[in-house]
Order: structure tokens, then sequence, then C-alpha cells
């Protein structure tokens, strides 16, 4: 497995791999590698020739309250797990090449990243969608793959591309758990023993949502309701947003008819976990 620091190296790599008429699949990630990143790229190994795994913590989409500082940071294990999982490839480009002292552009994304975490996390999508449009110029691959655990920024990441004529294809993958059902997330790490146990009752809460949804009812304010007194039922949890949406468009429904989405926020101690779940 090669190693790429180098913006100029990591292109004239992928250009060198397309000339061999090789097709490339492409996982972004921030690094703390776990099963939730490596099921993408053990899906991008099964679907193309090569697979670059970039690990990038972007200083763009975290704001300034947020814990950029803090993002746990370690290439040797992850180049190890990375290695291991398929990839043939990790490029981890340096923060001052990506953002040199001039660097001047700007993506402001529209409505897609208006809702959800896009309300508290003011231009994080913007973050993610020029950290993500860079990528995509120095690996130029076929494919590109991302959790469903972040189900806003995948329908960001396919706006932007639609809209900009970008030739990737985008490619969902579900939601890796704990055995406990959390969502697995290198977060999960600032999680003391006791706020762990409470970070159960998120998957909990959402399973309580499909199930009441199963069972006929029609009310999305009932439902949220049921789910708000779920989680309140914990005073570690705060919730900052339980939202029922479409899945693709993300905009709130106004009965509960499938296919839908149910999407949530909290605080846990200072931790902020996110999960959902679609109902088809
Ligand atoms: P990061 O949080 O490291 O996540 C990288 C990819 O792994 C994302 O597509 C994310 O949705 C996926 N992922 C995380 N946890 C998962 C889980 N439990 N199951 C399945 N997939 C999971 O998301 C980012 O980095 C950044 O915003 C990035 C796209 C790299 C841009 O900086």
């Amino acid at each position: 497995m090669k190693i790429i620091r180098q913006l100029p190296e990591m292109q004239a790599y992928a250009e060198q791999q397309r000339a061999l008429g090789k097709t490339l699949g492409f996982v972004p990630t921030m690094g703390a590698l776990h099963e939730g990143h490596l099921s993408l790229i053990h899906r991008a190994k099964k679907e193309n020739h090569q697979v670059i795994v970039s690990i990038f913590v972007n200083p763009t989409q975290f704001g300034v309250n947020e814990d950029f500082d803090q993002y746990p940071r370690n290439l040797e294990a992850d180049s190890a797990l990375a290695k291991e999982a398929g990839a043939d490839v990790i490029f981890s480009p340096i923060a001052s090449d990506m953002y040199p002292a001039h660097f001047s552009t700007r993506i402001t994304m529209g409505t897609i990243a208006e809702g959800l975490c896009g309300k508290y996390r003011s231009g994080h999508f913007d973050g993610v969608a020029i950290v993500v449009n860079k990528l995509f110029h120095l690996v130029n691959p076929h494919r590109a793959y991302f959790g469903q655990k972040d189900a806003q920024q995948v329908q960001v990441i396919r706006q932007m591309v639609a809209d900009l004529n970008m030739r990737v294809e985008i490619i969902a993958c579900p939601i890796i758990r704990e055995a406990d059902g959390l969502a697995m997330s290198s977060r999960n790490a600032y999680l003391s023993e006791k706020e762990r146990v409470s970070a159960r009752l998120l998957n909990q809460a959402l399973l309580k949502g499909c199930q009441y949804i199963k069972e006929g009812h029609e009310n999305p304010q009932e439902l949220h309701q049921m789910m708000k007194e779920f989680l309140e039922s914990d005073p570690q949890i705060q919730i900052q947003y339980i939202e029922i949406l479409h899945p693709t468009t993300l905009e709130p429904v106004s009965t509960l008819k499938t296919p839908l989405m149910i999407a949530l926020a909290v605080f846990i101690g200072n931790t902020r976990l996110i999960d959902n779940t679609i109902i088809d």
C-alpha cells in the first residue's frame, strides 16, 4: 500500500491508473478509522480495481467551538487498518497544501444544507463541500463511498455533484453499529463509561420510532413527542433535534407515509452524536 502526501503525486497516480484502464474507488475520511469506515473500504474494493482512502481532518468544516483540536489523529494505526481492509493508497495531504495562505474560494450550499445539522453547525456543509470538491479533483475517482450515518452529508455531496456536473458516482453505504446498537463514530471515544451507556438510547429511540410507524400511526408530531419523551427519560441526554423527513429531499413530512427518515442529534455531556434510520 502506498502513502501519498503530496497533491501533485496524487494527481499523477490517478492519471496513471486511469491510463492503465483501472477504475478508482475513493473513500474520504478524517481518520480514527473504525468498522464503519472499513465497511466503505470493503465495498469500494469489491467494485473497483484501486481503492484510495483519504485521511484529512478538514479544518474548514469545524465550527469555532467544535472539536478540531481534540479530534483523534493517528496516521500509523489508520494506515494499518486501511491496508488490511484493502486500501491501495492512503492519501493524507498536509493542511497548508490543501489551504495555502491565499486560499480564497468558497462554496455555499443551498437549501439541502439548511435543515438538520446545518441549522446548528453554521458553515459545516460548505466546508465539507469545498474539501470533497478538492479531493475529487485530486483523486479523480470513478466512484466515491459515503456512509448513511451522515445522511445529510450524502445528500449535500449528491447535490454538489449534480449541480457542478462532476463525473463521479456517489454510493451511500449502510450504518455500521456496535453490538448494542450505537452507530460507530470516531466521536464515541469522547464518551465516559456512564455516557456510553446513555448513548444506547439513540438507536433504541429510532427503533421505537420505526415500530410506531409500522403500527400504522400517521401523525409526525405524535411520533416526535414519543421519541422526545423516551430520550428525555435519561437526564444525561440533551436533544438538539428529532426530525421526520423524506429520505432524499430531507423535507419534513406532514404524514407518516413511507419512505421516511427519522434523524436525530443529541448532546451527551460535551459530545454531540447523530443517528438516523430510513423506513421504506
Ligand atoms: P468521517 O467522519 O471520518 O467519515 C468518513 C466516512 O465514513 C463518511 O462517509 C461517514 O458517513 C462514514 N461513516 C462514519 N461512521 C459510519 C458508520 N457507523 N457506518 C457507516 N459509515 C460511517 O464524514 C467525514 O469524515 C468528513 O465529513 C469527510 C467526508 C471526510 C470530509 O471531510
